[in-house]
C-alpha cells in the first residue's frame, strides 16, 4: 500500500503454512482442477437475489491478490440499483450497437460468432448484482497529489481472476462483459479520471434454460499450453 509517509522494511515471521506431503498437494491440486472446470460464463441469469455480504466477502477475496509494490491498483463497484443496472445497460447496449455495426471489425466480429453474443445485453437488467472493475492508472491522495501505481493491468487482471474464482466457489455464476470503450462507467458510477474501467461482471444464479456455447468449453490442452524444463 503506497503512503505518503515513508514506510520502511519491517520483516514479520511467514504467518501461514502448509506443509502437506507430495499425493496431498496432487489430490488438492486436482480437486481444485474440477472445480475450476465447473465454472462456466452465462449469459441467462434469474433475478433472484443475492445477499449483499457474499458480493462484498468476493471482492475482499479479489483484494488479497498480489499487485506491483502491493498497491493494489484496484476498485470494485457493486450494483444492485435497478435504475442504475439500467441506465449501464442503455449506455453497454449504445456501445455495443456500435461495434456490431462495424466498430469491431469483420475479424473480431468473426471470432465472436460461435459464441453467440450480440449487442443486446438482458443480463446488466436481469442479474441481480454487477462489479465493476476499475483499475487505478495513477494513484491519488485526498488532496489529490498524484503517485505512481506499477503493473497496473496485471496487478487488476490477478485480482479480477481471484474475484471470479471467488464467486465461482460460492455458487455463483459470472459473465465477463467488456462494452468497448467503457468511458461511460466513470461517469454513471462516480468513479475519478484516474481510474479506467476494465470490466463489467455479472453476478447471479443461471435461468433454468442457461446455455454455453460449446467452442466455450474447448479448452488447449495441458501439451499446448505449457512447457516444462526439468
Ligand atoms: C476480457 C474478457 C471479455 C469478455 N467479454 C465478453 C463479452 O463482452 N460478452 C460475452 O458474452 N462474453 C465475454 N467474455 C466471456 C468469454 O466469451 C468466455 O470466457 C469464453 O467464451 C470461454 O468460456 P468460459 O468462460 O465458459 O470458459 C469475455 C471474457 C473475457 C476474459
Amino acid at each position: 500500500m503506497f503512503s505518503r509517509t515513508a514506510l520502511s522494511y519491517d520483516p514479520q515471521p511467514l504467518p501461514d503454512r502448509f506443509d502437506f506431503t507430495g499425493d496431498e498437494m496432487q489430490q488438492k491440486a486436482s480437486e481444485f482442477l474440477e472445480h475450476m472446470r465447473k465454472r462456466h460464463t452465462v449469459r441467462d441469469f434469474t433475478p433472484k437475489p443475492i445477499p449483499r455480504e457474499v458480493i462484498t466477502t468476493c471482492i475482499e477475496t479479489a483484494g488479497t491478490a498480489p499487485s506491483g509494490a502491493n498497491h493494489q491498483p484496484w476498485h470494485f463497484v457493486a450494483i444492485s440499483n435497478p435504475a442504475l443496472k439500467q441506465r449501464i445497460r442503455e449506455e453497454a447496449e449504445e456501445e455495443e450497437r456500435r461495434f456490431y455495426a462495424g466498430g469491431a471489425g469483420d475479424e473480431w466480429i468473426k471470432a465472436l460468432e460461435p459464441i453467440g453474443t450480440n449487442e443486446d445485453k438482458p443480463h446488466l437488467t436481469i442479474a441481480p448484482w454487477l462489479i465493476v472493475v476499475f483499475s487505478q492508472r495513477w494513484g491519488e491522495f485526498s488532496d489529490g497529489t498524484r503517485y505512481k501505481n506499477y503493473y497496473v493491468p496485471e496487478s487488476v487482471n490477478i485480482a479480477t481472476g481471484f474475484l471470479l474464482a471467488s464467486l465461482h466457489s460460492a455458487g455463483l455464476c459470472a459473465l465477463t462483459h467488456t462494452p468497448n470503450p467503457m468511458k461511460f462507467l466513470n461517469t454513471a458510477l462516480n468513479r475519478p479520471a484516474s481510474e479506467k474501467p476494465t470490466m463489467i461482471i455479472a453476478v447471479g444464479h443461471p435461468s433454468a434454460e442457461a446455455q454455453v456455447p460449446s467452442v466455450a468449453k474447448l479448452k488447449k490442452p495441458l501439451s499446448e499450453i505449457s512447457t516444462v524444463f526439468e
